[in-house]
Order: C-alpha cells, then structure tokens, then sequence
C-alpha cells in the first residue's frame, strides 16, 4: 500500500543539521499491524509524521498506490490526511470541554454523521460513556475515545505514536489489542510507533530504528510459514 524509497529528514536546529531519518525504505501493508521500534531520538516520530502527509522529507519518495505524496500541494497533502489517516497521540489530545460523542462527532470530520461517531464508540466499548468529558474518564478509556475519532472516518492508514506512552502495563496491553483488530480489516494499514518491545510478539511486521536508520525489517508470520515449507 506504502512504499517509501530511500527518505532522508534533515532538520537544522542553529548552524547544525540533524538527519532525523538517514535513508530509509520500507513496505507498509494494508491488513498488517506494523510496529516500529528504538530508542528515544531514533526517528520513530518523525517516519510517523512523513506516513501521515504531516510532514515533507528532505528527500526520497513516499508511494502510496504509485503517487508520491511528498511531491503533493499543500492542499491536496491535507485532503490526504483528512480522508485517508487518522492520527493516535501519547496523550490523546481530546478537547477538554466536548463530551466522548462530541470528541469524536466533530474532531474526526463526520460532517455531522452522528452515526459513525455512536458505532465508533460502541465499537471501543464505551456507548455507555458518550456524554461522559475527558475530565470523567480514565487514561485508557481517553484513548479508547481518541481511537474511535481516528477510525470513525475509516481512515486507509491508521498511525499511533506512542499510544500506551501514559498509560499502565494491562490498559495498554488491551489498547494494542484494540488497535491490532483494526488492522484484520484488509484495507487498513496500522502502523504503531512504541517503546514496548513486547508488542513485537503480537505484530505482523516489526521496523527497529536506530540513528535514523532501519537496522531491522520483519515480518515474524513470513519467517514461520518459510520454516514450515523447508
Ligand atoms: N522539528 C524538529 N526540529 C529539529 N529537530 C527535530 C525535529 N523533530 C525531530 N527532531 C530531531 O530528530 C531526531 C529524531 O526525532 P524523533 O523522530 O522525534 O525521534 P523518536 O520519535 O524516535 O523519539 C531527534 O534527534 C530529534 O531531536
Ligand atoms: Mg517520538
């Protein structure tokens, strides 16, 4: 679905310049959950950003079904996040003063489909906190609110940094496995950027990152199929 060739991010911060992303290239799927490992500083964000159209490389390509959406117009890049990515944060970046229903009903773009917004968050499991403000639910059931505005649209791409970041060990186990079911629908492409390492055992394709490169591209489901038929 997205194939990135060869992406170089170059920020100058004073005199220095700083290669957050150093030349990578990768294949994301749709129907996979992809998760991206490294250290802090490694350039997890800022591959999440480049997938998102939220940001431009310095160079390289980002093919998605053979358009490359760094060459995009400002306008057309942001009809490709609007209808095609729906964005995860660490800390869920709800508006404070709008109910879950509201959250989702507006922030995600519905146009007033008040419809999807009750499916999405009945789909996450908290119909029955719809009116209910941020301020009244718990970390993980934030998150859970943030996941329904960002599936509500049902985005092609569904891009989560950090999103277990603020929360604790089993609300985040189940967060995984919320976003995991997301990527069973076969035209959704999830990708979660994350410091766990255990999520690596539950996902179909791992990238490790180090100094802004790749230093590992897996997908473990291929490497037990290829044993299988040796
Ligand atoms: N907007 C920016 N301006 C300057 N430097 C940046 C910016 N965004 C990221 N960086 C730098 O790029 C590198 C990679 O950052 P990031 O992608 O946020 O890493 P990670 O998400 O893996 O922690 C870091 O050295 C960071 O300081
Ligand atoms: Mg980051």
């Amino acid at each position: 679905m997205i194939t990135i060739r060869n992406i170089v991010k170059k920020y100058k911060s004073g005199s220095e310049e700083i290669a957050a992303l150093a030349g990578i290239c990768a294949e994301i799927r749709a129907g996979e959950f992809t998760v991206i490992l490294g250290p802090s500083g490694s350039g997890k964000s800022t591959m999440l950003n480049m997938l998102g159209g939220m940001d431009r490389p310095t160079s390289g390509q980002i093919l998605i079904e053979g358009e490359d959406i760094s060459q995009l117009s400002e306008k057309k890049l942001t009809d490709y996040r609007r209808k095609n990515v729906g964005f995860v944060f660490q800390f869920y970046n709800l508006v404070e003063n709008l109910t879950a229903f509201e959250n989702v009903g507006i922030a995600a773009d519905l146009n007033g489909n008040t419809d999807k917004a009750a499916e999405a968050l009945k789909d996450v499991g908290l119909e029955k906190r719809m009116k209910s403000f941020p301020s009244q639910l718990s970390g993980g059931e934030m998150q859970r609110v943030a996941i329904a505005r960002a599936v509500a649209k049902s985005p092609r791409l569904l891009l989560c940094d950090e999103p277990t970041g603020a929360l604790d060990v089993a609300t985040g186990e189940k967060i995984f496995a919320l976003l995991k079911k997301y990527s069973r629908n076969k035209d959704t492409a999830v990708v979660v950027v994350t410091h766990n390492p255990d999520v690596a055992k539950i996902a179909d394709h791992v990238i490790r990152l180090r100094d802004g490169k790749i230093v590992a591209d897996e997908r473990p489901y291929e490497k037990l199929t290829d044993k299988k038929a040796v």
